[in-house]
């Protein structure tokens, strides 16, 4: 018995041996099942990352992202770079005579929007607010200050005697980034919600907000224009007492000359939208 298994198992063996097409076939199974083996999930490109924690993070309007979502966000934005949007470092296609801004729209929906800014040296985006919204900025490229206020009563206009339609605010940051720098996040009424950008090098700035600046709702974005505190007698009575802070009135004003920028056609890799 034990001789008669010996025998057939030496012919089973050399006839898979002497039958190429068989070892061919035997093979190509063994790789087939090596590579189902190895496989690994897809691997998500990094502005697909961006969309779907995105997807998570913003709810809409009236909310802002939850501490875990935040710092998810945060974190996945640090780790941009230009080449995740295919854009070059060298920033040629902006005019070296120009200080005109430039934008493109990476994506946009209700709830968010993320674009990027293009700003030659010298550009200013001038002071600005982001009614209810939550914004994530982060500079790819170059060097920006950044000044930014937030309103020391965010739903009441202060009216000194002598001044109308002005609001008293404090300042919250006023500090040069750049792409070394760690994502920096505004909140509706903290953290700077209004700012101002100044290019001190050409640079390259992302933007994630949410919700989306949206006119028929309500969040249309205004501009304000600082007019230097003054304690007077009135502001003695009503203003906040000499605390170490730096306020200072903000005026709000038409749309100005030099907020107009520029749109560019947005090339880069292209978002695959999933349900929410
Ligand atoms: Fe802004």
């Amino acid at each position: 018995m034990t001789t008669e298994v010996k025998q057939s198992d030496q012919k089973r063996r050399i006839t898979k041996v002497d039958d190429p097409s068989k070892r061919t076939r035997r093979k190509r199974c063994c790789r087939e099942t090596s590579m189902k083996m190895i496989r690994s999930p897809p691997v998500m490109f990094p502005l697909q990352k961006l969309y779907l924690t995105c997807l998570d993070a913003f709810k809409g309007v009236g909310t802002v992202p939850s501490p875990s979502d935040d710092q998810k966000l945060r974190h996945v934005i640090d780790g941009l770079m230009p080449e995740d949007f295919e854009l070059p470092r060298n920033l040629q296609f902006l005019d070296p005579d120009s200080t005109v801004v430039v934008y493109t729209s990476v994506y946009q929906c209700q709830n968010f929007s993320i674009y990027i800014l293009f700003l030659p040296e010298n550009a200013v985006i001038p002071l600005h607010n982001h009614p209810g919204m939550t914004v994530f900025s982060k500079v790819l490229l170059g060097k920006v200050h950044v000044k930014a206020y937030d309103l020391v009563n965010p739903h009441i206009v202060d009216n000194p005697p002598s001044l109308s339609q002005l609001k008293l605010a404090c300042l919250k940051v006023d500090n040069v980034f750049t792409s070394r720098c760690n994502t920096s996040v505004l909140y509706p009424t903290s953290r700077g919600n209004i700012h101002a950008f100044t290019a001190i090098t050409p640079c390259m700035i992302l933007d994630v907000v949410g919700p989306s600046y949206s006119k028929k709702d309500g969040r249309d974005c205004s501009y304000y224009k600082e007019i230097p505190y003054i304690v007077s007698q009135y502001e003695q009575m009503t203003m906040p007492k000499e605390d170490g802070k730096c306020y200072r009135w903000l005026e709000e004003i038409k749309k100005p000359k030099e907020s107009e920028i520029d749109r560019l056609e947005y090339l880069g890799p292209q978002i695959v939208e999933v349900s929410p």
